[in-house]
């Protein structure tokens, strides 16, 4: 835990360094610190552009979905193998790895304190490495059904999601994407119910959660955030570990402890501390 705290304590003062220096707007939205080429937008587009479809169906994205394409396109290229980002997604992923083979980690939660930490941006990124292992399956679940992103990130539109899954409208097979030619797999959000919570803690989320970790190598889970909701509580408690998302510069260090109070600080199996300076790039992981 000793480096948890060192990050918070990182992270806290940034957070007053930027308060000091009456920085205290969240950094510009477009955060893709890859070059804009012609060169290696298209290359991103080659690789990843239009690549998902429903695992079940076979049917195209739609043109809402092919409009939010863009978006993914920006994210994504944050993971041109050669950047500094997806090196640390890299070695966020063998970290994970080298924790499970002590005692093995198929689900894992991914949150933060505070809204617009940057939850899903980690679990995407972070799922989309993981499926770069030779031969490892890998399933991204958006468990903020209040407000999900996957999809729209990703440039997808679900026909299924979580909540149909839950209430037994779809199988989980009818809900799942799958972006061709890699081994990552996703449930979005489709339905938007009235109880969220409620679905989440259901014996349907536990089958779901059961029949998925047999079937993958690895499901990461993103959630709303902890402090207010009790939802992401609801998911980490039913997966084996979770990850906290700090905001570098913006994200008290109260909350961060608040947070882990709430969710159990005994299964955080680690802090990514997301939008840190060093040199140009923005994510650090602890
Ligand atoms: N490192 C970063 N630098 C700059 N902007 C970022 C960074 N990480 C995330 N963002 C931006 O901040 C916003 C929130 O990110 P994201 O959606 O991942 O957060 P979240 O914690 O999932 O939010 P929510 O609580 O609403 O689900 C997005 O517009 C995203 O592009
Ligand atoms: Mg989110």
């Amino acid at each position: 835990m000793a480096k948890v705290y060192e990050a918070l304590r990182r992270a806290e003062e940034e957070r007053k360094r930027k308060v000091q220096g009456g920085a205290a707007q969240v950094p510009a939205v477009d955060w893709d610190p890859t070059p804009h080429t012609a060169p290696a937008s298209k290359a991103a587009s080659r690789k990843f552009g239009g690549l998902f479809r429903r695992a079940s169906g076979g049917e195209r994205p739609t043109a809402a979905g092919n409009a939010a394409a863009d978006a993914n396109k920006r994210r994504i290229s944050l993971l041109e193998p050669d950047s500094f980002i997806a090196e640390q997604f890299r070695m966020l992923r063998g970290r994970l790895d080298s924790l499970s083979a002590e005692s093995p980690i198929k689900t894992i939660a991914v949150t933060s304190a505070n809204a617009g930490e940057g939850k899903s941006n980690v679990s995407i990124n972070l799922a989309v490495v993981t499926a770069m292992s030779v031969g490892r399956r890998v399933l991204l679940i958006d468990c903020d059904m209040r407000r999900p992103t996957i999809c729209g990130s990703l440039g997808m539109e679900a026909q299924n999601g979580l909540a149909e899954i839950l209430t037994g409208r779809c199988t989980a097979d009818e809900a799942i994407l799958k972006l061709e030619g890699t081994n990552l797999e996703m449930i979005g959000v489709r339905m938007q119910p009235q109880n969220p919570s409620e679905l989440l803690g259901s014996t349907e989320m536990r089958a779901l959660l059961e029949e998925v970790s047999g079937r993958y190598d690895r499901v990461i889970l993103d959630t709303p955030a902890t402090l207010g909701l009790p939802d992401s509580k609801i998911v980490a408690g039913l997966c084996d570990a979770y990850l906290m998302v700090v905001r570098a510069g913006e994200t008290a260090r109260e909350d961060v402890e608040s947070a882990l109070e709430v969710l159990d600080r005994r299964r955080a199996i680690g802090i990514v501390l997301n939008g840190a300076e060093m040199g140009h790039e923005r994510y650090a992981y602890y």
